[in-house]
């Protein structure tokens, strides 16, 4: 058992709240992050395994990092159903078992929400990836209309405690530039799109490259 992340009701519900999003665009969405993956990619948080029938062929070999062992073990399971090879590892974000530029690719989808210190998690991101190598991301966002961030804000007094340690007012569109990268792509948009937006609605998807 990873002792640093530990949310075993959730690891048990994820899947099932996952599915409603992925049969209504999230699939759409992973193809689109995860277009430009190249090489050695290294997918962080990689959950049940949602990102594996998505990789394109310009991957070479995929190592999927899952610190909840339930999870793992799902995603274990579905490493098979991926075009080209996948491993999966036990591994936290902000202790990346990897060497330093050892990486085309770092993967980080609906998971910078959940680490517990971006900053660290970011730096070890930059670390691993090799120069000229790429951040692709897949995450919801705090919003950038005043008032529904506000909004996510107070939902993010109890959210965490219900999500996995998940933070619906994160800043990542500015942390990851902060922490040293350069955004080559970003598109913003809402989801589920709707008048009722969730807290979770604001997203991002986009490649980030080291400075
Ligand atoms: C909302 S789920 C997303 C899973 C998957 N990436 C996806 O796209 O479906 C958040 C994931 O982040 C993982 N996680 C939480 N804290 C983490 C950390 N510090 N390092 C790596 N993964 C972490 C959780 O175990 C979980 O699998």
């Amino acid at each position: 058992m990873n002792t640093e992340v530990n949310h075993p009701r959730f690891a048990r519900m994820y899947p099932k709240l996952a599915a409603w999003a992925e049969e209504h665009g999230a699939q759409e969405h992973r193809a689109e992050s995860l277009a430009p993956a190249t090489g050695r990619v290294l997918e962080i948080g990689a959950g049940h395994g949602l990102n594996f029938p998505h990789y394109p062929d310009t991957v070479t070999e995929v190592v999927a990092l899952e610190p909840e062992e339930t999870l793992r073990e799902l995603a274990r399971e579905a490493a098979p159903k991926a075009r080209v090879p996948v491993t999966v590892s036990d591994g936290v974000a902000e202790r990346l078992p990897a060497g330093d530029a050892s990486y085309d690719t770092v993967v980080c989808s609906l998971v910078l929400c959940s680490v517990r210190d971006l900053p660290t998690a970011l730096a070890e991101i930059r670390r691993v990836l090799r120069p000229g190598g790429r951040l692709c991301f897949y995450e919801h966002i705090r919003s950038r209309s005043r008032g529904f961030a506000a909004y996510q804000c107070a939902v993010d007094l109890v959210w965490p405690h219900i999500s996995g340690g998940c933070r619906v007012s994160r800043r990542t569109d500015r942390a990851i530039p902060g922490a040293g990268f350069t955004m080559k792509h970003v598109r913003h948009f809402r989801f589920p799109p709707g008048r009722n937006p969730a807290p979770t609605a604001p997203f991002m998807i986009g490649l980030a490259v080291p400075e």
